[in-house]
C-alpha cells in the first residue's frame, strides 16, 4: 500500500511541477517564492486523500491530479503564513528554511495569497479535467472560499490560545486543518456522481481523519525529532493541546480512536475502502 500512496504523491508533484514550472530560475523573485512553497517536500496527504476517495468510486487519479493541486495550493499557502514570525515564528518548514526566512516577511505574504489567487484561477479547469458535473461548479467555487475562512477562523482561535476543553481543541483542529481534508474527500466524490450515503461516508472519514492527523501532528511537536519531521517541535508549548489534556498516551489514543472511527464510516463500501483504510492506518501509525 506504501506503494499506491508514493505512486500518487509523484504524481501529484508532477502535475504540481506543470503548474509551476522546474527549479528554474524564470520568473521575479515572488514567482520564485511561490514555486518554492508549494513544490518544497510536503506529504501531499490531501491531495492523496482525494485521489483515494475518487477511486474508490472509479474515478481515474489522472482526471483529478490538477484539482488535487488546487488543495494543496492552499494547504501550502497556510504553511506559509502559519510559520511567520507572527503566528508560529518557525524556522524550518519541509526540512528547509522557512520561506520568510529566505525571502522575507513581506514576499512570503504575498507568496501565500498569490497561491490562494492560483488556486481559485486553476478552480474551473482543474473541475473540467476532473469531469465534475457543471450544476456542481457554483457551489465548489463557494466551497473554496468557504474553506480558506474556515482556516483563517481556526488560525486565529489556536494563535489565541483559549481551548480549555478536549471539545473546544476538537472546534479549533476541525477548523485550522480538518475544513481542507473534509474538502479533499468531498471534491474527490463529486468527481464519482457519489450517492449521498456515499457523499456523506467519505467526508465523515475525512472529517475524523482530519482531527486524527492534527492530534498525531501536536504528539509529534512533543515527542518527535525536528530533523526526521522536517519542522521544529515544541512549536506549541505554552498552548493547550491535546497533549496537555490527555497527556502523550491519551493523545496517542484519541488519535487511534478517531482513525478507527473515520474507518467505521466505510462500512458501505465493503472492500474498496481497503486503500482508505490504510491511509487512516498510515496516518495514526505516524504518532507512535
Ligand atoms: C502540516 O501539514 C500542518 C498540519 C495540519 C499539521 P502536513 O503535515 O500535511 O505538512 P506537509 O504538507 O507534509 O509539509
Ligand atoms: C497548522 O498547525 C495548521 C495549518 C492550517 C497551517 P501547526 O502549526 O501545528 O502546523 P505545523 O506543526 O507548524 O506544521
Ligand atoms: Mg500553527
Ligand atoms: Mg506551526
Ligand atoms: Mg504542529
Amino acid at each position: 500500500m506504501k506503494q499506491v500512496f508514493e505512486s500518487l504523491r509523484r504524481a501529484i508533484d508532477s502535475e504540481l511541477r506543470v503548474l509551476f514550472g522546474g527549479d528554474g530560475p524564470e520568473g521575479g523573485r515572488l514567482a520564485r517564492a511561490t514555486r518554492e512553497a508549494v513544490l518544497s517536500p510536503g506529504k501531499r496527504v490531501r491531495p492523496i486523500l482525494m485521489l483515494l476517495v475518487g477511486r474508490l468510486l472509479a474515478v481515474p487519479p489522472g482526471r483529478l491530479l490538477r484539482l488535487g493541486t488546487v488543495v494543496e495550493m492552499v494547504h501550502a499557502a497556510s504553511l506559509v503564513l502559519d510559520d511567520l514570525p507572527s503566528m508560529d515564528d518557525a524556522d524550518i518548514r519541509r526540512g528547509r528554511p522557512a520561506l520568510h526566512r529566505v525571502h522575507g516577511e513581506a514576499v512570503a505574504i504575498l507568496a501565500a495569497f498569490d497561491l490562494l489567487s492560483r488556486a481559485h484561477g486553476e478552480l474551473p479547469g482543474a473541475l473540467a479535467l476532473a469531469k465534475v458535473a457543471r450544476r456542481r461548479w457554483a457551489l465548489i467555487q463557494e466551497e473554496l472560499a468557504a474553506v480558506v475562512g474556515e482556516l483563517c477562523r481556526g488560525q486565529d482561535l489556536d494563535l489565541a490560545g483559549e481551548a480549555a476543553s478536549v471539545e473546544d481543541l476538537e472546534e479549533v483542529h476541525a477548523a485550522k486543518t480538518g475544513a481542507l481534508f473534509v474538502l479533499a474527500a468531498r471534491w474527490g466524490a463529486y468527481a464519482g456522481n457519489p450517492s449521498a450515503a456515499e457523499q456523506a461516508a467519505v467526508e465523515g472519514f475525512a472529517r475524523n481523519l482530519g482531527l486524527a492527523f492534527q492530534v498525531v501532528d501536536d504528539v509529534l511537536d512533543a515527542t518527535g525529532d525536528a530533523g526526521t519531521m522536517g519542522k521544529p517541535t515544541g512549536q506549541d508549548e505554552g498552548r493547550t493541546t491535546f497533549v496537555d489534556l490527555l497527556g502523550v498516551e491519551g493523545a496517542r489514543r484519541l488519535a487511534a480512536e478517531l482513525g478507527a472511527t473515520a474507518v467505521t464510516e466505510l462500512e458501505l463500501f465493503g472492500e474498496r475502502g481497503t486503500e482508505l483504510r490504510a491511509l487512516a492506518g498510515e496516518v495514526v501509525a505516524r504518532a507512535s
